[in-house]
């Protein structure tokens, strides 16, 4: 098939032009992405179809959700190249998977966990909670500024103790991605496990977790193109037997009394209670969507928008770019900040002004940015159905933007670039 943006995008309800013949220019898929009508029709279809519950009533509404929705899980796992189904536990966010894992192993105290300078705050409290909590110790991995990875600097971390090694497959900060499949080679040869947040990747490249050698992947699903509020875990089924599971109810057990209970296997005592049925389904239509439009398609078509923006604002001296200096690098994400502006109110010109929507502040990345005494900056992220006229409009905004602002040099001493708009709309985190 030929990738078509202009096709691609009649998919989108959220991409038609407004009234007034504009269309949104939406640069914030790593915050949430966009679904395409595919993803509505079979939540839609849900409801209106068949809206029963999965895996226990025996009437018909009941078997045909049961049956889509053990069929999404087989998707999602042919997804993410884990190659069964019994792998994979349906959740509301990457942010559920991760703690699921971490406050589901059996820690000891003393026991240690490592994480990178530049993980999600999902990533990060969840780690600080356990170490109050019960006593496990923290230790963080600095990785080169901007890009690359310090083997050494690993090595040097994995001590006798370390039971879980847990960073980002790509980063929502500046898009750079770490080499996972070598990390896990060197944390095994530790007998430690590896924890990924797949989050900003799975959505943008082919993820091959057998091959990859992963133990624990944690995914959300509304950054491709999935409904909002659902996510996954994938792990092989023997690494989903060593975890406590995070909720107890309905559906978890084989049999119980008024004295005790027996778990199911996997992945059923994971899901507890009614479940997101419209989402899970809406999941697996976003899966088949992708696949159908090809994620090496969707990777190139990243890296070239990300090229296209970043060549033009390679001359303008006052935008300060994050990450590596290679778009093909951190194709997903050009982060940036304007030298003499706040991020806020770049953000919000860019919106009021050019319809251009991205995401300014911190990123649930505090850490990074305190630790450089960094405010925050602005972040545009591409997906499958941006066009290149996004991209220039992302590059029109900017410009006018320092046109319009003067650096600080040549700025009277009165003149203020923090007005209204910040009061006015508030803060993000
Ligand atoms: N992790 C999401 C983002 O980076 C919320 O925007």
């Amino acid at each position: 098939m030929t990738y078509s943006v202009e096709r691609i995008r009649t998919d989108f309800p959220a991409l038609r032009p407004r009234k007034d013949g504009t269309a949104p220019v939406y640069l914030d898929s790593a915050c949430m992405s966009l679904v395409p009508d595919a993803v509505l029709a079979a939540m839609e279809e849900y409801y209106r179809d068949f809206p029963g519950c999965a895996g226990r009533s025996l009437h018909r509404f009941a078997e045909e959700v049961s049956h889509r929705y053990e069929r999404a899980r087989e998707r999602l796992s042919e997804f993410v190249g884990l190659g069964d189904p019994r792998g994979i536990i349906f959740l509301r966010n990457a942010t559920e998977a991760l703690n699921l894992v971490g406050q589901g192993l059996p820690w000891k105290r003393r026991d240690r966990v490592v994480i990178t300078d530049q993980e999600h705050n999902s990533n990060l409290v969840l780690w600080q909670r356990l170490a109050e909590e019960r006593g496990i110790l923290i230790d963080v991995l600095h990785l080169p500024e901007g890009d690359g990875f310090d083997r050494e600097a690993l090595e040097v971390l994995l001590k006798p103790e370390t039971r879980l090694v847990s960073l980002f497959q790509t980063s929502n900060l500046d898009g750079r991605s770490l080499p996972i499949g070598e990390i896990a080679e060197q944390v095994h040869a530790h007998g430690t496990q590896l924890l990924v947040d797949g989050c900003q990747a799975a959505p943008h490249v082919p993820v091959d977790l057998r091959k990859l050698g992963v133990d624990y992947y944690a995914v959300s699903a509304h950054k491709m193109m999935g409904p909002t509020g659902t996510g996954f875990l994938a792990a092989p089924f023997d690494r989903l037997l060593g975890l406590r599971p995070l909720l107890s109810g309905g559906e978890t057990v084989e049999w119980s009394t008024l004295s005790g209970h027996a778990l199911r296997p996997p992945p059923h005592r994971f899901e507890a209670g009614l479940q997101n049925y419209a989402g899970v389904l809406g999941t697996g239509a976003a899966v088949e969507y992708l696949s159908h439009l090809g994620l090496e398609e969707i990777t190139s078509h990243d890296r070239a928008l990300n090229a296209r923006v970043t060549r033009a604002l390679e001359g303008e001296s006052r935008v300060k770019r994050l990450g590596p200096d290679d778009p093909s690098r951190r194709p997903t994400i050009y982060a940036f900040a304007i030298e003499g502006v706040n991020a806020s109110d770049t953000a919000l010109f860019l919106d009021a002004g050019h319809q251009v929507m991205v995401r300014s502040g911190r990123h649930c990345v505090h850490s990074w940015y305190d630790a450089r005494g960094l405010e925050g900056n602005v972040r545009a992220s591409f997906y499958a159905y941006n066009s290149t006229s996004d991209a220039d409009a992302l590059v029109r905004g900017v410009q006018e933007l320092i046109e319009r602002v003067p650096s600080k040099e040549s700025k009277p001493p009165t003149g203020s670039t923090r007005k209204t708009p910040v009061a006015r709309r508030g803060k993000r985190r």
